[in-house]
């Protein structure tokens, strides 16, 4: 299994993944309206040459921030195939994204999900650091994981994402 950077020729199967593992095209569509967006970032895990994994990437603003030049990024969708699920796949997928993420400068990332599978990756209640997500989620959902100490001191608030992600039907 190698994880890699979106190619072009991804596209219609990245689709497939995430149509598939979520059971609905919501995600899907999503991505494929991200996708162009700046400070985007797309990773898919490939097995003998077929996508079975797909991870994104998008920017989050800050209500209160004192660090505008500072990247926040957003984790979601994340998705791989129900036949490759459960072998780590996932938990690859989440460690070399936020690895990318960190090389392309961003700071801190936040994801909404379950609690416990993402604690794993470091990420905290976004509570503790004052931050809340701007949608109404379950308590303990929405987390963030700073990638450089202190990156999130003094911010505090409204977490935004990006406005694709409400339009999205
Ligand atoms: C979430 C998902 C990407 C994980 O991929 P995966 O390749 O199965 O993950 P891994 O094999 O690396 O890790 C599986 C572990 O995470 C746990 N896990 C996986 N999905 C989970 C979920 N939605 N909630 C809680 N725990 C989950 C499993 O219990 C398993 O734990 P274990 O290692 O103790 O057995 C995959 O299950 C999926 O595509 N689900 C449908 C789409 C989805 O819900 N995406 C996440 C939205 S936040």
């Amino acid at each position: 299994m190698i994880i890699r950077a979106e190619h072009p020729a991804d596209i219609a199967s990245i689709y497939q993944v995430n149509a598939i593992a979520f059971g609905r095209e919501h995600e899907a569509k999503l991505v494929d309206r991200l996708r162009g967006v700046p400070h985007t970032l797309s990773l898919v895990a490939v097995v003998e040459d077929a996508i079975v994994g797909h991870i994104f990437f998008s920017p989050v603003t800050l209500e209160e921030s004192n660090a505008d030049r500072q990247l926040f990024l957003g984790l979601g969708p994340v998705a791989v195939q129900p036949a490759h699920q459960r072998q780590g796949i996932g938990t690859q997928l989440i460690r070399q994204g936020i690895e990318q993420c960190r090389q392309i400068g961003s700071t801190a990332v936040a994801v909404l999900g379950d609690p416990q599978f993402y604690a794993r990756f470091g990420f905290i209640p976004a509570e503790e650091k004052a931050l809340r997500c701007e949608y109404i989620v379950p308590e303990g959902a929405f987390r963030v994981l700073e990638l450089e100490p202190g990156a999130l001191q003094n911010c505090r608030g409204l977490v935004r994402y990006r406005p694709e992600f409400a339009d999205c039907e």
